[in-house]
């Protein structure tokens, strides 16, 4: 599977679809591309689906970032080597702070964000910033983002795989990855956000709650709102049948 050359760093990156409009997929702190296969495949049809682990992640270069800025800039790095001139932007959590910053600061390259699980503002609950990075807490830590991650009645092979994606993340880099979150903050400037805009979050979401998507909803000037039943922040994974549709409908309603 590739990579591209973003400057200094190589971005390990996912593609299925070869036509279409691209459609590049952004995880959130301590991920990887994999949350997002069930989308990739569901989109490989009818546009270039593409899910990236951000810098530090995954199979990436090692070095994440601390700020949404500097990983959104990493992100049109990636586009930019990819020569994907224009993009629809789907990201998760910090993936969808990434996405508001990336139409904010060069809305010529996003053709449409799909905001999931996310909000325009994200502070973190001190036991989780301080938490990552204690040698001591690290374990308690994990399972109690995994524990307020998901809906009541977490199949335990899905609880099991996202304790074991969240540990396979260096601390130190999901760390900078929710002081990014914490200082993560564009309520006052959301509704200069023009382009088309998904906004898609699990009703049962704690760690985004529904009021921060109801927010996007109401301050972006082009948006739709789909809340999805039995799912909580990680609705993409809990209730894939309902994102991939809300997805592949809004995405028809975007000119090519
Ligand atoms: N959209 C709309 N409203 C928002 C918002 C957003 N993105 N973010 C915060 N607000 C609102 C809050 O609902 C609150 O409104 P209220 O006063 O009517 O209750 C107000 O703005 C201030 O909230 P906040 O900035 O979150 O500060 P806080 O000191 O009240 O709470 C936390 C801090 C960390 C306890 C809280 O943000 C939280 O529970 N976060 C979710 C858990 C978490 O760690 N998530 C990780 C995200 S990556």
């Amino acid at each position: 599977m590739p990579f591209a050359n973003a400057g200094e760093e190589q971005i390990y990156y996912v593609q299925q679809g070869e036509q279409g409009l691209p459609v590049l997929f952004i995880h959130g702190a301590g991920g990887s591309h994999l949350i997002w296969w069930n989308q990739v495949r569901a989109l490989a049809p009818t546009a270039q689906a593409v899910a990236l682990d951000l810098p530090g992640h995954g199979k990436s270069s090692p070095g994440g970032r601390d700020t949404v800025l500097a990983y959104s800039d990493a992100v049109l790095r990636f586009l930019d080597a990819r020569g994907f001139d224009r993009a629809v932007v789907a990201g998760h959590s910090m993936g969808g702070a990434i996405t508001q910053m990336l139409a904010l600061t060069h809305p010529d390259r996003v053709a449409g964000l799909a905001l999931i699980g996310t909000g325009a503002r994200l502070r973190v609950l001190p036991a989780i910033l301080d938490g990552i990075l204690s040698p001591v807490d690290f374990d308690n830590t994990v399972r109690l983002i995994v524990e307020n991650a998901y809906a009541p009645g977490l199949d335990p092979d899905l609880r099991r795989r996202a304790e074991e994606e969240l540990r396979a993340c260096a601390p130190a880099v999901t760390h900078g990855d929710y002081v990014a979150c914490n200082g993560f903050d564009v309520i006052a400037r959301v509704g200069e956000i023009h382009a088309p805009a998904l906004v898609l979050c699990g009703r049962e979401d704690k760690m985004t709650p529904v009021k921060y998507s109801e927010f996007l909803a109401s301050r972006l000037p082009n948006a739709r709102l789909v809340m999805v039943e039995g799912a909580g922040h990680f609705v993409m994974l809990e209730q894939p049948g309902a994102v991939n549709q809300a997805l592949v409908d809004w995405l028809a309603t975007l000119s090519p």
